[in-house]
């Protein structure tokens, strides 16, 4: 099944078109990866599929963006969107608070109260994101203390902390070192057993080595999607030839 699926989807910034007649498909259990050069419209996809461009000034957009086969735009309370997709950004964010009330941040907004419960999706989150063994003996320090790639783990645990069906990253791994980088990527790969992934990357590598599907975007048009090893080793245009084989981007 398709969980996140792009119609005619079209955005842009005041007179700056972006996104230009997008459509694309986004299955579950699968992790897709989105490569394009800077500029040409990856982020505010991302940030499209979840509501949060919506609140940038002179942000518009027509056509339509379906997630678990329900249009967004349809939707009354973005909450609930937000609830079934989770956005995890490029510089790793530690809300000001502990490490356990960054995981449990959300799940409490939705409501959840009963401290057995919390519990619970406290220690299954860190899990999921192998950072429960780490940090098990200080849940109540601040999330600052923690380095870069445990802040981005942490950041996953938040964003998995009230179930997500789709899963969002824009270049998380772009701060990182390749140890926690590989960390990560051991996870997503882990997590596309459930979800719906749909991963940025400047990195061309880890999208080869992680995603099932990739994307090329060149100013704002789909050129291809293919299965990874195909679009990498026999791409059908030109343009993904080009940008694949370094010579643009
Ligand atoms: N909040 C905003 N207000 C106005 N224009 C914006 C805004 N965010 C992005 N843009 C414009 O939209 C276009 C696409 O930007 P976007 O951030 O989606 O690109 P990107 O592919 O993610 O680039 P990068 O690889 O550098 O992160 C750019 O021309 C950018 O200037
Ligand atoms: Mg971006």
């Amino acid at each position: 099944m398709n969980a996140v699926e792009l119609i005619n989807f079209n955005t842009s910034y005041g007179n700056n078109k972006v996104l230009k007649n997008v459509n694309l498909t986004f299955p579950s259990n699968a992790i897709t990866a989105i490569i394009g050069p800077s500029g040409c419209g990856k982020t505010t996809l991302l940030r499209s599929i979840n509501l949060t461009a919506q609140m940038e000034p002179h942000y518009k957009s027509y056509g339509d963006i379906k997630v678990l086969g329900e249009s967004i735009f349809e939707v009354k309370d973005v909450s609930l969107i937000r609830q079934k997709v989770g956005l995890v950004y490029q510089t790793p964010v530690a809300l000001p608070f502990s490490i356990k009330e960054n995981v449990l941040f959300a799940p409490k907004y939705y409501g959840i109260k009963k401290r057995e419960n919390l519990n619970m999706i406290l220690k299954e989150s860190l899990q999921k994101v192998a950072l429960w063994d780490e940090v098990k003996d200080r849940l109540n320090k601040p999330a600052s203390e923690l380095s870069g790639g445990q802040k981005q783990r942490l950041a996953i645990a938040r964003t998995l902390a009230i179930n997500p069906q789709v899963l969002l990253l824009d270049e998380p791994c772009s701060s990182l070192d390749p140890a926690s980088t590989g960390i990560i990527e051991e996870l997503l790969v882990d997590l596309a057993s459930k979800l719906c992934i749909i991963i940025v990357t400047h990195n061309l590598f880890q999208a080869r080595r992680i995603a099932d599907e990739t994307v090329f975007i060149l100013d704002g048009e789909v050129i291809e999607k293919a299965p990874t090893n195909k679009l990498f080793s026999t791409p059908t245009s030109e343009k993904t030839k080009g940008f694949v084989g370094g010579l643009f981007g």
